[in-house]
């Protein structure tokens, strides 16, 4: 069977899983809508995700923060400063790339000797220059400097600035998790690959907070259980890859992070694409968050600033450390991160489960028909009700049972 991704779009599409947003206006690139049986699929995933995370561990609690928060939190997280992505263009057919799809060692490439993959042109192609991937907007009716925020780019960011809310509220003692599910958005260059790519999706992120000498135990503990969870739900094993990320590849943030990949079918063979990515986050967000100086000025706390008005610290200035009242230690927890795609798991699911098989019609004739082998916990749908003959009240019996296992179950 050759399994390709135009099969699997043109499946989603027939049979209401995954549309192209505003398709009636010639579609809304990299943005996706969920169907009838798209939208059961992907609340299977992110409902047993989060029964898996908030009820089989008993030191995780949820969370749901807004999308939009104080602009500042982004230059605490070093997103407006790092979480850019190299850009480089087609001087010739402007066509746009990202530069480390020519090469991850991208800036010792010469530009002038590559050949554009869509025109064939050498030696027109840009240097590469950062690109911001957060979508900005304006708060209240007037556009100005000073009303800018941005779509959240990760759902993680709320977390850590409720972690103490979490703490002084909650029953929870080091180590404990905050789960999170929720839509981020990113700007992305080169949006591709069907809901792979896309420039709003869908994350479910646990942070996990630990004693930083016991995080290296905790980073191996949520590798192997986030890999088992896969598994668990029927992605097969020889499609999955568990990769170390090397040193020049770790995000701003990480001292070292895991992928779980799969083997999307639009990729080369042997290749693997990101499905979820498992940090070790040491104490970067807590300490950016914290590191900065309240002080009262006209009655009121305001950031410490500089002769030019500018914060003479980056964070907050509260204190987000831990005191462990029976170590008598006060720390700031290291945070070990999973990270995964509600859009790529639904993608690796259907993939995953994508079979076309032939059985003989009425006539013996052969037919080929699709099947998806969901694994039942995920299926959208549970049972179908079909009456075979059209008397002796058999619509009506059927009619009678699906109205009765509907409201227990989605069937047809
Ligand atoms: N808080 C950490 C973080 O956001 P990430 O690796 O940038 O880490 C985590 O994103 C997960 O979110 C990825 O493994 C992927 O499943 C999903 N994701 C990221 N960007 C995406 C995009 N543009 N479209 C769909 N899913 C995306």
């Amino acid at each position: 069977m050759n399994k390709t991704i135009e099969k699997i779009v043109s499946l989603c599409k027939r049979r209401g899983f995954i549309f192209q947003s505003s398709d009636i206006y010639g579609g809304f690139s990299a943005v996706y809508d969920y169907g009838p049986l798209g939208i059961e699929l992907k609340n299977n995933i992110s409902q047993l995700w989060w029964k898996e995370m908030t009820q089989t561990h008993e030191n995780i609690v949820g969370l749901d923060s807004g999308i939009l928060m104080h602009p500042k939190i982004w230059e605490a997280s070093g997103h407006v400063g790092a979480f850019n992505d190299p850009l480089v263009d087609c001087k010739q057919c402007k066509a746009r790339y990202r530069a480390d799809e020519f090469s991850e060692d991208f800036n010792s490439l010469d530009w002038t000797e590559i050949k554009c993959p869509n025109c064939g042109t050498t030696g027109k192609m840009t240097e590469p220059r950062q690109f911001n991937l957060m979508f900005k907007t304006h708060v209240g009716p007037v556009e100005e400097t000073g009303t800018e925020a941005f779509l959240r780019p990760e759902t993680a960011q709320g977390i850590f600035l409720n972690f103490k809310n979490v703490l002084d509220t909650s029953r929870v003692r080091v180590p404990f998790g905050i789960g999170q599910i929720g839509k981020s958005f990113r700007n992305e260059i080169t949006p591709r690959n069907f809901t792979f790519r896309s420039r709003e999706f869908e994350q479910m992120e646990i942070e996990f907070f630990c004693h930083p000498t016991d995080s290296r135990k905790w980073y191996q503990f949520w590798r192997d259980r986030r890999w088992q969870w896969y598994l668990n739900l029927g992605l097969t094993e020889g499609r999955l890859q568990l990769r170390e990320h090397h040193q020049a590849e770790l995000a701003h943030y990480s001292c070292g992070t895991a992928d779980i990949e799969y083997a999307f079918p639009f990729l080369a063979d042997g290749e693997y694409g990101e499905l979820e990515g498992i940090a070790h986050r040491g104490d970067f967000d807590l300490r950016s968050h914290m590191e900065g100086k309240l002080v009262r000025e006209d009655g009121e706390l305001v950031l410490e600033t500089d002769s030019n008005k500018k914060p003479k610290h980056r964070g907050s200035g509260r204190d987000l450390s831990y005191f462990d009242d029976v170590s008598r230690e006060r720390f700031v927890p290291h945070v070990i991160e999973p990270s995964a795609g509600a859009d790529r798991a639904v993608l690796a699911f259907l993939c995953d489960a994508y079979h076309e098989d032939n059985v003989p019609d009425e006539k013996g004739k052969p037919r080929e028909r699709i099947v998806l082998k969901l694994h039942p916990r995920l299926a959208p749908l549970k049972a179908a009700i079909l009456p075979l003959v059209k008397k002796d009240g058999m619509p009506e019996v059927a009619a009678d049972l699906y109205k009765r296992i509907k409201k227990r179950m989605p069937c047809m």
